[in-house]
């Protein structure tokens, strides 16, 4: 048996790969019969691919039409919760135990797990992910399971975009479900260890690395307490971050939620961070926060950091109303349309109203171990669109903030450079100036800055070539403005310009 593919307290009704012969030989046969990723998009189709993202079915079934070939009954069974013929996945009979169950004809099988292909355009990460059977397809929705392992999500693949990929000594995916963050990191981690509460999910997640070749220590236990004594370089996770009221452990939704009030979750993981980073170490998580009756969201959450000695750069992408939220996730949970839903969606608000919370935050958060006397707070709202992967942008913010605060005579002394970024005017047509000067980013986060004819200058003329106090000169001179008037005015714009990417610290 593969060293990696061993799982400490599998279970949850599955077996973990008994050997890596058998991983081999099963993989070996989705390769033959071209169930991969590009061979599934080949088969059925931008649109059917498009299709079950919205978790339907019907391109997919129109694109393999009467089809009867191994690779369609593959993607019939695993991708559109259909029963097939079992001699149709003869390839498959060796791991029955695992992935197949009795059809509802004779004869016929269906899958007892999702065994989906993996491929990111982004770095590369392949292979495949194995999870549970999806409860909804075609608007047809069964109640969860409360221990139902996720399959790769919107907020997986968005986590996976987020996170930095310089390569690091040791990672840690903290809450693994299916294993898909493992698959990213045990590509640019020297050693990855993933976690999950539910022994059932660490069992799926052995089988997604083992198919995909991906080295993975895996523990299961309650948040870092499998962990407990080791630091990481880098900790991921898009943890259970539902704000749902406490329910018994047995109806507990793992894969999404926990007992802890409100989003005392989010408060437990950035406290316990610390301990469990090595120096430089970053965590970065994909979540949700309370926005609490008259409380500055941005306070309140700088407060979560607060006696952790972490930097920490927030951005809140989104933000739901109580109603919104409570009716997303109780779909999720598949009440929509039944009699629990009105109960469920009453106690869910009364929940919210005792605790104070009027909305709820969604975002992107990255806390680093930056060692800095004073921890650097950044914590702001971006709705809008960006462009995917951001990775690079949270790899890149501590070095930005370095150079946004080093002392006035230092940062007139450096040579940043303008990068990724486009000039917008706005004005009347034909008028000899632009009222509105605006410099957005084309990479990454797209941020966009009015700037003044000055300031747009200067920021224009870096190019790492001249130093900041040349080009402030040479631009005081050009507009006939006083250079120290001029230095004075510019120099906190610069270093916000610093931090928000615009420029980029020379290099070295
Ligand atoms: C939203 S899923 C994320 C899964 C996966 N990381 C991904 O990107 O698709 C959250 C995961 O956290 C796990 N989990 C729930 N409570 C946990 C806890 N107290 N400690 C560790 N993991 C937990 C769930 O079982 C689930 O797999």
């Amino acid at each position: 048996m593969q060293e990696s593919v061993r799982a400490s307290g599998a279970g949850g009704g599955v077996r973990t790969p008994s050997s890596a012969q058998e991983v081999a030989v099963l993989r070996g046969h989705l390769e033959r019969v071209g169930y991969t990723a590009d061979g599934v998009l080949a088969r059925i189709g931008e649109d059917g691919q498009e299709g079950l993202l919205r978790n339907v079915t019907v391109p997919a079934l129109h694109a393999l039409g009467e089809a009867r070939d191994e690779l369609a009954a593959a993607i019939r069974l695993f991708c559109l919760g259909q029963d097939v013929p079992a001699d149709q996945v003869s390839f498959l009979e060796p791991v029955a135990d695992v992935f197949l169950a009795p059809g509802a004809a004779p004869g016929h099988v269906k899958a007892a797990v999702d065994l989906r292909p993996y491929g990111s355009p982004d770095d590369g990460a392949s292979g495949w992910v194995v999870s549970d059977v999806m409860p909804s397809l075609d608007f047809v929705t069964a109640p969860t399971h409360p221990s139902y392992v996720l399959g790769v999500s919107p907020a997986s693949s968005t986590l996976a975009q987020m996170v930095m990929r310089a390569p690091v000594g040791s990672a840690l995916d903290l809450g693994t479900g299916c294993g898909v963050q493992s698959l990213h990191l045990a590509r640019h981690a020297g050693h990855v260890v993933a976690t999950d509460l539910n022994p059932r999910a660490v069992t799926l997640a052995s089988w997604s690395a083992a198919l995909s070749g991906a080295e993975i220590e895996f523990a299961c236990g309650d948040l870092f307490a499998p962990v407990a004594g080791r630091r990481f370089d880098l900790i991921v996770s898009n943890p259970p971050f539902v704000l749902s009221p406490p329910s018994s452990e047995e109806d507990t939704l793992t894969y999404r939620e926990t007992n802890f009030r409100g989003d005392g979750l989010l408060a437990t993981i950035l406290a316990d961070a610390p301990r469990h980073l090595a120096p430089s170490g970053s965590i970065q998580l994909l979540t949700n926060w309370a926005i609490v009756d008259g409380q500055p969201w941005e306070e309140r959450l700088a407060g979560f950091a607060q006696g952790t000695g972490l930097d920490f750069f927030a951005i809140e992408r989104e933000r739901l109303d109580v109603y919104s939220y409570i009716e997303m996730w109780l779909a999720d949970a598949g009440l929509a349309g039944t009699a629990g839903w009105r109960p469920a969606y009453e106690r869910w608000l009364r929940y919210f109203a005792d605790l104070g919370i009027v909305g709820v935050g969604m975002g992107w958060i990255c806390a680093t171990a930056a060692g800095r006397a004073t921890p650097h707070v950044r914590i702001e709202s971006w709705p809008h669109a960006v462009q995917q992967p951001v990775g690079e942008v949270f790899a890149r913010h501590r070095a930005a903030v370095d150079a946004a605060l080093v002392p006035d005579d230092v940062l007139l002394a450096s040579r940043p450079s303008l990068v990724d970024v486009r000039e917008e005017t706005m004005g009347q047509p034909g008028a000899a100036d632009p009222e509105y000067l605006v410099l957005r980013q084309s990479r990454g986060l797209l941020r966009a800055m009015q700037v003044d004819t000055a300031f747009g200058a200067v920021l224009g003329a870096l190019d790492g070539e001249l130093s900041v106090g040349q080009v402030i000169a040479a631009v005081a001179d050009l507009l006939d403005e006083d250079p120290a008037d001029l230095r004075t005015r510019l120099l906190p714009p610069l270093r916000t310009a610093l931090e928000e990417q615009y420029l980029r610290p020379e290099e070295g």
